[in-house]
């Protein structure tokens, strides 16, 4: 293990467009990671490939790094693709780097992001991404206080494991 101190000291921002080339390929991490879980397999260039594009043409859609001491260590992509009527922000991928897992970075990371957009969020794992589903009850339980719905979702284009929830305004 790299350390086992917690990972408090972190930043997590609005990547730029400059950076798109480090979402692409930091999502192609993220996809083999996922390929045991997600039926996906690689082109002729070798890639999974992922469509940022939107990312920087729809202000509505948005691109996160994740770096601890200016070194990334993982991602966010946020939109308004939720799956069920009522929501606002739709989670569509999180990433940590296996290297800073384990010591409270997603965690830390995704409170940070939750807080900066106060609204209905929608948070989702695919059916077989156990892990996952085990993070997300943990970070969005401790996040809210309990204060969340999940449901399965069986049917229609998306379909997994979904926790509902609402971020507060700190306006005072
Ligand atoms: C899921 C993921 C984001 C977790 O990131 P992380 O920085 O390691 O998570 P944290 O250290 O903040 O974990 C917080 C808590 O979540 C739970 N948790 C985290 N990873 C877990 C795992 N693999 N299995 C079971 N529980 C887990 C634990 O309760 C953990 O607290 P603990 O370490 O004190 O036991 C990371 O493993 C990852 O990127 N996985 C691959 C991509 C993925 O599945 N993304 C989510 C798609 S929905």
């Amino acid at each position: 293990m790299p350390g086992d101190t917690a990972l408090t000291d972190f930043e997590i921002r609005i990547a730029s467009a400059a950076e798109q080339p480090v979402l692409f390929r930091m999502l192609e991490l993220y996809q083999h990671d996922l390929s045991d879980v997600w039926d996906q397999d690689i082109d002729e260039h070798g890639e999974y490939g992922y469509s940022l594009d939107p990312y920087w043409s729809d202000s509505a859609q948005r691109p996160y790094v994740i770096l601890v001491e200016s070194k990334y260590a993982g991602l966010a992509l946020v939109n308004g693709a939720v799956k069920v009527p009522g929501g606002r922000y739709w989670l569509e991928q999180f990433f940590i780097i296996k290297k800073y897992r384990r010591r409270g970075l997603g965690r830390a990371a995704a409170t940070r992001l939750f807080e900066s957009l106060p609204g209905q969020w929608q948070v989702g794992q695919m059916p077989l991404n156990l892990p996952a589903q085990a993070f997300w009850r943990t970070t969005i339980n401790g996040y809210t206080n309990g204060n969340y719905r999940e449901s399965e979702i069986k049917s229609g284009s998306w379909r997994g494991v979904l926790q509902e929830f609402g971020s507060p305004s700190t306006d005072a």
